[in-house]
């Protein structure tokens, strides 16, 4: 701020300077940065998906981490852990070492989640805890990326309240972070660059993986279809695939490397191939061909039930290592609610796809998500939704109270439903799940599962844990040389999220 500013932004009451703080801004991006839009990241035109496999670091970079430390701190879902991973990569190629001691960092980087209001508060309370140890490093680079850094109004509020923050990047540009954290050493000024566009496909990105016993492989980006209380759409750009190869590929690498599990991601899954223009191949015929590699599970994460096709159930019907749970959104019971939510099925069809899914995969685990209290929802239509959920009998649910995102159309609906309501509907909801998930751990008493074992369970280090092909945690007493491998765990307690047993048997030959 020059000295004229100055003086004209203290002659201001605080709500007109915030307007005018706001004003300038948007003038200042046009001239110097690139700022987000959720109005163009909403478009989708006719052009074809760009691939792009030639990422380098240039020489002039490859120093850049040299005696330097960095931590991303994760919100959010598989995806955006899957996108640390990424620039984990990225940060390890440019020198730099990993911390997860935010007092040894030099760069520290928040990879956002814009999904409900109370995942962005999250990241803005860590933005407040931060500032201090700005202020006593200034050195210290800190820096907004993943969903949130899509929104203009997040970018408007950090150029307002945090403007300590040294860099803004999006989704759509974490390949560029060695040129945005060089701008961020060189630039006084805070370093934005938000592309609000339909999104490229980025190969050859390096990656640094969480874990070695399971892992996270992206076979698409992106959303097309804008569910009414959806911002994913806008923050991640439209749905495009990778090539099959590429994804077949990384799988056998993992494979080779040891991995016991992958789980394919993208967000609508069902989606994926749809945007191919030179072949008909989709999430059944990669799956198909997936199933041949020898790697013990596999999973894909999130499905929409409206791109389910039959292809698809009968592929994973042939089992092996394509797992028998399947996590499916329903979001509601009530059909006129799915009607005003966009999601281009009514209950019917959801139960008729349901029936269709349980008899090609007998015993099969089903999990979803579900969002109470949407605008105006009434309590025959919240009903509807708890007799959905128990004809379906789901294993678990992911549960959420609406939660408004400004620039969706849900976000401007009027909504007669007091927060009181809601928060009632939401715990009537979660007794439900819990019930039935106690229930259904019940049945497992005496009988024999195969777990994968992640390692020591949270809360005692004696005890291992894993999970099931279905995806049930189950905790039990057994060597460390278990962890890794998957072994046979008779169950002897059941809970309503856990199951406890003994090791019977050490590795299961799966392959
Ligand atoms: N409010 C509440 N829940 C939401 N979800 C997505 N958007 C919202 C929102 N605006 C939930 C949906 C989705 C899951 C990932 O998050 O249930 O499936
Ligand atoms: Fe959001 Fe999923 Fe709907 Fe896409 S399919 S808009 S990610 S809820």
């Amino acid at each position: 701020m020059n000295e004229n500013q100055r003086k004209e932004s203290q002659l201001l009451t605080p709500e007109n300077q915030d307007k005018k703080i706001e004003k300038d801004y948007s003038k200042y991006f046009e001239k110097v940065y690139e700022a987000p839009s959720l109005k163009d990241a909403k478009k989708r035109g006719k052009e074809a998906v760009q691939y792009h496999s030639d990422f380098t670091i240039p020489e002039e970079f490859k120093n850049m981490g040299k005696g330097r430390k960095f931590l991303i701190r994760t919100y959010g879902c598989q995806m955006n852990e899957h996108d640390t991973e990424v620039m984990a990569g990225i940060f390890m190629a440019l020198g730099y070492e990993a911390t997860l001691d935010v007092n040894e960092a030099n760069v520290i980087l928040l990879n956002t989640c814009a999904i409900r209001e109370n995942a962005e508060n999250k990241v803005f309370g860590e933005l407040g805890h931060l500032k201090p140890l700005k202020l006593e490093k200034p050195d210290l680079l800190i820096g907004v990326c993943g969903c949130m850094s899509q929104e203009e109004s997040v970018v408007n509020r950090i150029l307002k309240k945090h403007q300590f923050v040294d860099m803004i990047f999006g989704t759509h540009n974490i390949h560029r972070l060695p040129n945005i954290l060089h701008e961020a050493y060189l630039s006084k000024e805070m370093v934005i660059e938000v592309w609000s566009k339909e999104g490229d496909v980025i190969e050859n990105l390096p990656k640094v993986r969480k874990g070695k016993i399971k892992a996270w492989v992206n076979i698409m980006y992106g959303c097309d279809k804008f569910c009414t209380y959806c911002i994913v759409p806008y923050t991640r750009g439209k749905e495009r695939s990778r090539h099959p190869k590429e994804i077949i590929d990384e799988v056998r690498h993992l494979a080779a490397q040891g991995y016991q599990e992958i789980t394919l991601l993208g967000q609508n899954v069902n989606a994926y191939g749809k945007d191919f223009k030179d072949m008909d191949y989709r999430l059944g015929d990669l799956m198909d061909e997936i199933r041949k590699i020898d790697i013990p599970r596999v999973r894909f994460t999130t499905s929409h039930p409206r791109d389910f096709d039959d292809h698809l159930i009968e592929v994973l019907a042939k089992g092996g290592n394509l797992v028998d749970h399947i996590h499916l959104p329903v979001q509601s019971g009530s059909s006129s609610v799915l009607k005003i939510m966009a999601r281009k099925y009514n209950r019917e069809q959801y139960l008729e796809l349901v029936a269709k899914i349980k008899a090609a995969i007998p015993n099969l685990s089903l999990t979803t998500d579900i969002i109470v209290g949407y605008p105006n929802e009434t309590e025959e239509q919240f009903e509807e939704t708890l007799s959905l959920y128990r004809e379906v009998g789901y294993d678990a649910a992911y549960t959420y109270i609406y939660s408004p995102r400004e620039g969706t159309p849900a976000a401007k609906m009027k909504d007669n439903v007091p927060m009181s309501v809601k928060r009632d509907r939401l715990q009537r909801l979660n007794a439900l799940v819990n019930e039935i998930s106690a229930e259904k751990m019940k049945a497992y008493l005496g009988q024999t599962v195969e777990v994968l074992v992640e390692g020591e369970s949270k809360k005692n280090p004696d005890v291992l844990a894993g999970y099931t092909t279905k995806s049930k945690l189950v905790n039990f007493i057994g060597p460390k040389s278990a962890i890794g491998t998957i072994v046979k765990v008779k169950i002897t307690d059941t809970k309503t999220w856990s199951l406890n047993g003994e090791m019977v048997e050490e590795t299961v030959e799966v392959r």
